[in-house]
């Protein structure tokens, strides 16, 4: 599927975006482990939620849709999971493999995670060399370095983790795993990734303990509270609705109920040291995750440099970053962000490539790239390369784009925001 788009005149009005990926993810996830039925409202009803539920389902777990916006899990304790007849389907969501490879290596059973070709390139050395020292049987592809797995359950015994990257999915995967494990589980992370899972589990009676970026939980874990969840809309959907309101002369837009967890708005921090004029209104608390409404006004933007602490705190983003830094006055420089070479594609190589295409002057680095400014875009077929964030970076590039920009294989946006071009359109007065 393709998409075109045209350069807009102006965004205005209010918007919501869809549920949090990640969020969705873990509701559903420890849902099925609580103690009885809990809802989820305004879940993620993309491909990659599709394969938690997939998977779930295939382990015994009933889910009803009562709503088109809720689900209903039918929680069946900790040791209620039935061995999977089948092998289970992550398709191309890493979290989904990840986070349950981390669930399924403790229970009394075997099971297989298979994957679509864009996840069977994907790293899982990184899961299955920590879950083998607490005691996992675990085999991969290519020396245990890729999917499928094939996962031998077995008691588990608590360990001590240092992380190399930081990786929520990584430390997700471990602090799962130790909910079966005999002892403690300790997991270091080296920057501050996102962290749903350890205010999830402590809303749902497991003490998790976090000094810094050191968290560890006591196993085994008798029983998960059942916990309706509210999602918010996801933080990372918003971003590309941020960008183009900044980016697009004259526009003014407010984006409803979305998360602002600090563990995911690092690109807040790098576009308001670029001088963006986004504010955080009516800032709340929902289910233990803190929830504003962001208004957005177009602006003039100028580079700056990110790295360090930032780059975990807004993984995601970094193609739609480089696009603002693309129209920005001056350079920006993105560094400690080597962890982009092994999303859905290498987004360094795909980032650099869509937006020298369209006449970004962008060049790469091992961890980053550097993005000079002031640049006129024109518009261009370019592929999404089956990469939803790089997909919705090239939608936003059409609107400040000189004439036509076609997004090739645009499907790839069902990841994770479906409804994209429409709520795009709806800001963009039906101009697109
Ligand atoms: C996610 C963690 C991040 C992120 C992904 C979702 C999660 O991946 O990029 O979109 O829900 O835990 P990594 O853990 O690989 O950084």
């Amino acid at each position: 599927m393709n998409l075109t788009f045209q350069p807009a005149a102006r965004l205005a009005g209010t918007v919501t975006v869809p549920g949090d990926k990640s969020i969705t993810h873990r509701a559903l996830l420890l849902g099925s482990l609580g103690e009885g039925a809990a809802r989820i409202e305004g879940f993620l009803d993309s491909g990659d939620c599709r394969a938690t539920i997939g998977c779930l389902q295939a382990l015994g777990v009933e889910i009803e849709r009562p709503q088109a916006e809720t689900l209903v899990v039918h929680g069946q304790g900790l040791r209620g999971w039935r061995e999977p007849e089948d092998v289970l389907d992550c398709a191309r969501s890493g979290t989904t493999m990840r986070l349950m490879a981390g669930l399924l290596a403790g229970q009394p059973f075997a099971s297989v995670l298979r994957a679509e070709p864009q996840l069977r390139r994907r790293p899982m050395d990184r899961i299955i060399a920590p879950l083998a020292n607490m005691g996992a049987k675990i085999a991969g592809r290519e020396g245990n370095r890729l999917p499928p797995l094939i996962i031998l359950g077995r008691p588990l015994h608590g360990a001590k983790h240092a992380l190399p990257v930081a990786s929520a999915q990584v430390k997700s995967c471990l602090l799962l795993a130790g909910l079966y494990a005999q002892g403690t589980t300790t997991v270091r992370e080296p920057g501050p990734s996102r962290d749903h899972t350890e205010r999830m589990l402590r809303g749902r009676g497991v003490a998790v303990q976090s000094a810094g970026l050191t968290h560890s939980l006591s196993g085994p874990v008798g029983r998960l509270d059942a916990v309706d969840v509210r999602v918010p809309g996801d933080f990372s959907s918003a971003a590309y609705l941020i960008v183009a309101a900044l980016l697009v002369p004259g526009s003014e837009i407010v984006i409803r109920h979305v998360g602002v967890n600090p563990t995911r708005t690092g690109l807040l921090n790098a576009l308001w040291a670029m001088g963006a004029d986004i504010t955080l209104e009516n800032e709340r608390d929902e289910g233990g995750e803190p929830v504003a409404d962001l208004r957005v006004r177009s602006s003039e933007l100028h580079g700056t440099t990110v790295g360090g602490e930032l780059a975990p705190r807004m993984i995601d983003e970094f193609p739609i970053l480089a696009l603002a830094a693309s129209q920005a006055q001056g350079e920006t420089r993105v560094r400690d962000a080597a962890e982009l070479r092994v999303k859905e594609t290498d987004r360094v190589a795909t980032t650099v490539a869509a937006l020298r295409a369209l006449g970004a002057q962008i060049e790469p680095a091992p961890d980053g790239f550097d993005i000079w400014g002031g640049a006129t875009l024109v518009g261009a077929p370019v592929d999404g390369q089956g990469d939803h964030r790089l997909a919705m970076t090239l939608a936003v590039a059409g609107l400040i784009a000189q004439g036509e920009t076609a997004v090739l294989g645009a499907e790839c946006i069902q990841d994770s925001f479906p409804g994209f071009a429409e709520t795009l359109g709806r800001v963009a007065g039906g101009a697109l």
